[in-house]
């Protein structure tokens, strides 16, 4: 039986945890989970935010589905998401998106790929004194190495081949960013005279987002760096509903990490109330990439049936069901 690392979370992420899981059941699926905690869970029961045996347990399981990490702060206290990406070197993160349920958009159905190990994120920042003004200014470092650019757009491609899909756009700020963002489209430029089954083009970042809203239909995969892909993916689940309804894989060559794109809404934790979509809809991915293609259809039909129907909608879309109403409809649908 193929083992997981199961991390349900804080926030509402124990609430869309169990959902997810009761799910997973539903769909007969064989899994054998070893749950771990991390994110403020994990501060109040070990004392630190990312325990050693969270880490020997994703390096040995090589899986894992996890709930959104609140984030304690603190001075020096870093992101426990951005701690896993980097120990794992899980550099690509795909964020699919899809018209649920009828909204502004019909038929929306993006993916996008970002690069999730460098540009600005890396963290590299400093202040410039001046005479006795020690923060007179700040500056960070943007990061990008051909390395990187070469491995996501290659990502980008065979992602887009594997799912066929027909386009990949590149999404970047060349003309402004002419060395950093220069070497990434140089990298797309090159990288896709090697993949003449799928159509490429390149777009800056401000247009890209305008014509985002205006036709989304127009795209299909998008590429782009760190910061650009953090923001356009959160823009591209507005375009659907909402960040209850956005999923997201990190892959690297050994390690990948499910998770909802949502953080752990501590709002409205406690109260049973939470979208558990976006983090069903992260365990199919996850059963698509442990070979589970059948299972992960037939949730994945169930979740988007649900929406589909538009009976049993949580708060964030405008009804009144709690998390574990949808949860019933979802297994109702996938017993049918
Ligand atoms: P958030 O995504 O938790 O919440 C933003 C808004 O969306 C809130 O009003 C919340 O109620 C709503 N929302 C989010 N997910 C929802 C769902 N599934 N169903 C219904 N409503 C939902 O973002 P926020 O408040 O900025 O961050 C809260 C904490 O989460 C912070 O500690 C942050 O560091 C952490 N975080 C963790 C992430 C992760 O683990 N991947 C990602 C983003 C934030
Ligand atoms: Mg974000």
């Amino acid at each position: 039986m193929r083992e997981i690392t199961w991390l349900p979370g804080d926030g509402i992420g124990p609430e869309i945890a169990q959902a997810t899981l009761r799910v997973l059941e539903a769909s007969g699926v064989s899994l054998r989970l070893d749950e771990q905690k991390a994110g403020l869970s994990a501060v109040e029961a070990h004392g630190e935010p990312l325990p050693r045996k969270v880490i020997d347990s994703i390096r040995r399981t090589g899986v894992a589905l996890k709930g959104p990490l609140t984030t304690p702060s603190g001075v020096g206290f870093r992101s426990i998401n951005v701690a896993l990406r980097q120990e794992f070197d899980l550099y690509a993160n795909v964020r699919p998106v899809r018209t649920l349920f009828a909204g502004r958009y019909q038929d929306i159905d993006l993916v996008l790929v970002r690069e999730n190990t460098e540009g600005l994120y890396v963290g590299v920042e400093h202040y410039i004194g001046v005479g006795s003004d020690r923060k007179a200014a700040a500056e960070s470092v943007m990061i990008v190495t051909r390395f990187g650019a070469e491995r996501i757009v290659r990502y980008a491609f065979d992602y887009a081949r594997r799912m066929r899909r027909r386009k990949v756009t590149l999404v970047h700020k060349a003309n402004i960013l002419k060395l950093t963002q220069g070497l990434i489209l140089e990298a797309g430029r090159e990288i896709a005279k090697q993949y003449p089954d799928i159509a490429f083009e390149d777009r800056i970042i401000d247009a890209t987002a305008m014509q985002l809203v205006l036709d989304p239909s127009r795209f299909d995969v998008l590429v782009t760096e760190n910061m650009f892909g953090d923001i356009l993916s959160d823009q591209m689940a507005g375009l659907v509903g909402g960040l209850g309804f956005a999923p997201a894989a990190n892959v690297g060559g050994e390690v990948a990490i499910f998770e909802a794109v949502h953080g752990s809404a501590p709002d409205i934790a406690g109260q049973g109330v939470a979208n558990p979509t976006a983090l069903m809809l992260a365990a199919c991915l996850m059963l698509e990439h442990l070979g589970e293609d059948d299972a992960a259809t037939r949730m994945r039909a169930a979740v988007e049936g649900v929406w589909r129907e538009g009976r049993v909608r949580t708060r964030d879309a405008g009804g009144q069901a709690t998390t574990a109403q949808f949860t019933d409809a979802v297994i109702a649908k996938l017993r049918r």
